[in-house]
């Protein structure tokens, strides 16, 4: 089995740390984990050509942009299991996580049946954040495992909340049951 989580913030901050701490609790003989930082990647924003889609010039699922994104496309379909964390920006999701999420519709379809879970952190209000990754799970057709969310603003202050770790804990569980169950 094989959870893959993907960190859309632009630093070190909140959401990778709850990253880290969700997936230290998925650690197992039997679950192969994986931290993808988009920070730390060449991604660029998807230009809207649909080559990439059935009836496009290209059929074969592939995109043409040729950037950091064409080394994600197999390990987000060999995953079981995939966890996104983000930043509320606008209390949406961060352009980053955005910009990586257009870039998946060569794939999407593709996604459909796994489970997805998410992380968000706020200074303030969540907002929408955890709603655009329940959609985002939904149009793909994902199975939706559940959420936590933190309110911290410096990068270091959602790590100093020993409930937040206890939440994440809780989290991890409901997706080895979800991994279990497919
Ligand atoms: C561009 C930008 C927009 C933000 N928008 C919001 C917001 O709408 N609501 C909020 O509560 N915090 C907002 N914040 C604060 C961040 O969500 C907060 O600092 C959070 O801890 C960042 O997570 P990170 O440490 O994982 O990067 C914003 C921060 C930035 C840089």
């Amino acid at each position: 089995m094989k959870v893959l989580a993907i960190c859309g913030s632009p630093r070190k901050g909140n959401t990778e740390w709850m990253l880290r701490k969700l997936l230290e609790g998925l650690d197992s003989a039997e679950v192969d984990t994986e931290l993808v930082l988009l920070r730390k990647l060449n991604i660029k924003g998807c230009d809207g050509c649909l080559a990439c889609e059935a009836g496009g010039e290209n059929r074969e699922g592939i995109c043409r942009i040729e950037d950091d994104m064409q080394q994600l496309y197999a390990k987000l379909l060999d995953a079981d299991c995939m966890v996104f964390g983000t930043p509320a920006y606008f209390e949406m999701v961060s352009g980053q996580l955005k910009t990586f999420m257009d870039r998946t519709c060569p794939i999407w379809t593709k996604l459909s049946g796994k489970p997805i879970a998410g992380v968000a952190v706020a200074e303030g209000g969540i907002g929408q954040a955890i709603r655009n990754l329940r959609t985002y799970g939904k149009v793909c057709g994902m199975r939706w495992v559940g959420s936590v969310t933190a309110l911290a603003k410096t990068p270091k202050e959602a790590s100093k909340n020993p409930r937040i770790e206890r939440r994440l804990r809780i989290l991890a569980e409901k997706i080895t049951g979800a991994l279990k169950a497919s």
